[in-house]
């Protein structure tokens, strides 16, 4: 296993470290192989873990307790998250500090989580949702600070919404995170343009969530692919969504050399890049734990490789300025 600096944390995580929200919450988790595969990772050197309260109520913080416990010889790096008052998953625009993350719910969670994992203080915690423009109000960022003060965590991140990586760069900016969590991946690549660049200026460390964009990189989707009543991806991956998701993945597989895995394909991508500390594979098989972790040891793709995969990238999300003009640009070349 190989580890990287945690930005100015200066701890040293590994490079593969854990997502944790299926085993607290996705249909056909398993506890005891949950905690298997949880316990093959440390093993096998995984010493960063990223849950949240929202994952099962608590659940998914429980499991990791349990094995924070029977591993209470080796520093392990517990991520959690706040969840936002108002449930509301994307941050709307219009949320206000008070609906989404009120100085008294930010400690009211904390101490839950505390509770759950049963820890005397947090390693990283991180808010679920994230608004840039929730920097005007002060409380937000004095909560954040009286919470390390007092010991309870020793540093605090966002968890920025899914495929708006331009709405944190403000965050970071401001100096006052010491992570950030983004979606980043063979397909979503636009934290590269402006988060990354404010990341390492201000020595903050990119958490790159949903290697796989939640299974389609594993390569394992087919066109009938569909989840028991009540399973997200359901909708994630609906029916009019998964064709053209499915295209995109086939379009990947004359890329893959050497017998390499599209799993494999799709982490390296990710740690090639220097500009992330860990990225968090969702796991709950050993099969899935061993296969990614042997991806933190094989080398990084080649420049040749990334520039190819440049043109794999897909533009989600229209909300930034930049994005808004480079779709209308393709449309119009098209
Ligand atoms: N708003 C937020 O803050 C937010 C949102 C989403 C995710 N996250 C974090 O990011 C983590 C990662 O994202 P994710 O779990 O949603 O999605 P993901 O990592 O992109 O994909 C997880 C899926 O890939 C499968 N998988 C993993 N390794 C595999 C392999 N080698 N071969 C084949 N299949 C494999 C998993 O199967 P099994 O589970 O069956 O092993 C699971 O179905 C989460 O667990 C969570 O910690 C945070």
């Amino acid at each position: 296993m190989n580890y990287r600096r945690f930005g100015r944390t200066g701890w040293q995580v590994s490079d593969i470290g854990y997502g944790m929200w299926g085993m607290g919450a996705w249909t056909g988790s398993v506890d005891a192989e949950s905690l298997a595969s949880l316990q093959c990772a440390i093993d096998l050197g995984c010493n960063f873990f990223d849950t949240a309260w929202v994952y099962g109520n608590g659940h998914s913080e429980k499991l990791l307790g349990e094995v924070l416990r029977k591993n209470s010889g080796k520093k392990l790096y517990v991520a959690t998250k706040v969840p936002p008052k108002n449930r509301e998953w994307p941050a709307r625009t219009s949320a206000t500090v008070d609906e989404s993350y009120p100085p008294a719910h930010i400690e009211e969670y904390v101490e839950k989580s505390l509770q759950n994992l049963g820890l005397q203080s947090l390693d990283l915690i991180q808010l679920h949702t994230w608004q840039d423009k929730w920097l005007t109000d002060r409380r937000l960022i004095s909560a954040l600070e009286k919470l390390k003060s007092s010991g309870k965590v020793r540093a605090v991140g966002i968890s920025l919404n899914r495929w708006e990586p331009f709405n944190g760069v403000q965050a970071v900016r401001a100096g006052f995170v010491d992570s950030v969590q983004v979606v980043y991946n063979i397909f979503d690549q636009n934290p590269e343009e402006e988060l990354f660049p404010a990341c390492r200026e201000k020595d903050v460390a990119v958490i790159a969530r949903v290697p796989f964009d939640e299974g389609s990189l594993t390569g394992t989707l087919t066109r009938d692919s569909k989840w028991p009543e009540g399973d997200w991806r359901n909708t994630y991956f609906s029916p009019a969504k998964l064709p053209e998701v499915l295209s995109r993945v086939d379009a990947l597989r004359p890329l893959l050399r050497d017998g390499m895995t599209l799993p494999d394909f799709a982490l390296r991508f990710i740690l090639s890049n220097s500009d992330v500390a860990t990225t968090i594979p969702g796991m709950r098989k050993i099969r899935n734990v061993e296969a990614n972790i042997a991806a933190s040891g094989q080398s990084v793709l080649s420049p040749d490789l990334i520039a190819e995969l440049r043109k794999h990238r897909w533009l989600r999300q229209l909300h930034s300025p930049q994005n808004k003009l480079k779709e209308l640009v393709k449309r119009f070349l098209r």
